[in-house]
């Protein structure tokens, strides 16, 4: 299992009952796009999929979306998730924000506890370090993710007091300028009492250079109150990035994938460039396993030990058999194949095929909703669709299959031991009986024999004195 968030450890140390509140109300402007910020994918899956997702790793009692204007594609989006969703409508900060998903979770039982916020574009973050956050908070302590970073620019800084005790939270916009100087900021990550954050939120104003309800100011708050505060970093600064431009996004892609093939790396698979290979999905391996550059996998994808996966093939929701070789170019979906197969260069297999040991696809090879028996080959120029083939069976180039009346697709059946010439076109529905053979440029539109061989009727002429025609001078 490969991911860049390490989904492996779903059980939590936490004994606290916790809620977790997803901020997804930004519009996005800066990402000129139609589509809400939150719904664009980081390796094909949107960045509030990976939030929940690491949000479900912590097995909370709720998480309640937080959604805003123009936000009802997100909520279709995720449709069928148990999630509750609190409508932000007009945005009037992140303090603001919580506060309307307290508001719908009020109702809900399970009420003690920590509230953990969390942020549909910021997607890389560990459920290992929301672990740590969430276990340092308790019924009087607020757990506060921060992190010192070489830019600082843009975001909320972490004011301390002479002995090191966090003090406050001062956006950017409000800080003096020796407070911009502090290098410590708020990621925004935070595990908060929930009793606490229930009767902080009202008291939160809007006097700040944004006219917002900050929800970084529950920190002065919560020391006021005397609520102890303690803070933690995430281990990578990636985690708490957040995307306000498709430049972050595709910033974000790249660390993703990075990491992914770290990990790939680590579990023994041979790259022939770590930077040249996407995941998209869940890329699963045996020992031995070799990619080339520029292979795209998408979906669940397993490769068994020793295969090999030669440049530019795309592979998605496929399992390839042990010692099989994927030739460059090749394009699989939906496909098991089997051990020491041969697929490619230009091959396409579509879904629901299976492919059996020993079987030879070639160039411009079109296989769909087909199942192929051990050593049979089709190595050229071929179309085999809703089609069963048996054993040891060779088709020759340029053979198709004609698995379409107009209105309905019917099947072929190709029995052990047959070998097709060039050029057979096979009118289906359609069977091939066992040992047959069928002569070149054969059309098959009734059964053929077993063992014998079947042919059309055509002729061969010579026209004498045939002249080829000839450019006519301009
Ligand atoms: C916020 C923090 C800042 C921190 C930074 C980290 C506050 C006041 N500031 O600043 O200290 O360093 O994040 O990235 O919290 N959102 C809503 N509704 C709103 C406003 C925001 O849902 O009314 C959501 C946004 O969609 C976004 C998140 O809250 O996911 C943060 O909002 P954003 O405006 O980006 O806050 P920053 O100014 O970056
Ligand atoms: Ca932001």
């Amino acid at each position: 299992m490969t991911s860049a968030k390490q989904p492996t450890q779903t059980v939590s140390s936490i004994q606290i009952p916790i809620n977790i509140v997803v901020l997804a109300a930004g519009q996005g402007k800066r990402m000129n796009s139609q589509l809400p910020k939150v719904l664009h994918q980081i390796a094909g899956v949107s960045m509030l999929g990976h939030v929940l997702a690491t949000a479900y790793q912590l097995a909370p009692q709720h998480i309640c979306v937080v959604y805003g204007h123009g936000g009802e594609t997100v909520r279709e989006t995720f449709a069928e998730a148990k999630l509750l969703w609190a409508k932000q409508d007009p945005q009037l900060g992140t303090g603001h924000a919580v506060l309307q998903a307290i508001n719908i979770l009020k109702s809900t039982p399970g009420q003690q506890g920590v509230t953990l916020v969390l942020y549909g574009d910021v997607p890389l973050i560990r459920a290992t370090t929301l672990n740590r956050l969430v276990a340092l908070a308790n019924q009087n302590t607020l757990a506060w993710l921060t992190m010192n970073v070489a830019d600082p620019s843009g975001l909320g800084r972490v004011l301390r007091d002479k002995q090191n005790k966090v003090m406050a939270i001062v956006e950017e916009k409000d800080a003096t300028s020796a407070e911009r100087d502090i290098h410590e900021i708020n990621s925004g990550f935070l595990a908060c009492p929930t009793e606490w954050l229930v009767e902080w939120l009202p008291e939160l104003n809007n006097n700040n250079a944004q006219g917002e309800y900050y929800l970084t100011d529950i920190l002065a708050l919560a020391v006021a109150d005397g609520c102890k505060v303690e803070t933690i970093s995430a281990d990578d600064e990636f985690e708490i990035i957040g995307v306000n431009t498709q430049q972050q996004l595709a910033q974000l892609e790249r660390i993703y994938q990075h990491e992914n093939a770290n990990r790939l790396l680590a579990e023994g698979v041979s790259l022939a460039d770590p930077a040249r290979i996407d995941v998209r999905g869940k890329l699963t391996i045996a020992e031995d396993v070799f990619i080339d550059v520029n292979c795209i996998f998408v979906g669940d994808v397993h490769l068994n030990a020793n295969v090999k996966i030669n440049a530019n093939c795309i592979l998605q929701n496929c399992t390839i058999g042990t010692g099989t070789v994927i030739l460059p170019f090749t394009l699989i979906d939906g496909a098991t194949i089997g051990s020491n197969a041969r697929i490619g260069p230009y091959a396409r297999i579509r879904p629901d095929t299976t492919l059996a040991d020993n079987v030879h696809i070639g160039n411009f090879v079109e296989v769909k909703a087909s199942e192929i028996n051990e050593g049979s080959k089709a190595n050229h120029l071929s179309y085999i669709g809703d089609t069963s083939v048996g054993k040891n069976v060779n088709i020759g180039a340029g053979t198709i299959t004609c698995n379409f009346d107009g209105a309905n697709k019917h099947r072929t059946v190709i029995e052990d031991n047959v070998q097709i010439g060039s050029d057979v076109q096979l009118v289906a529905p359609v069977t091939v009986k066992e040992g047959a053979t069928i002569a070149a440029g054969t059309t098959v539109w009734k059964d053929a024999a077993a063992g014998e061989l079947t042919l059309n009727q055509k002729t061969q002429m010579i026209l004498k004195n045939w002249q080829r025609p000839t450019k006519k001078p301009r």
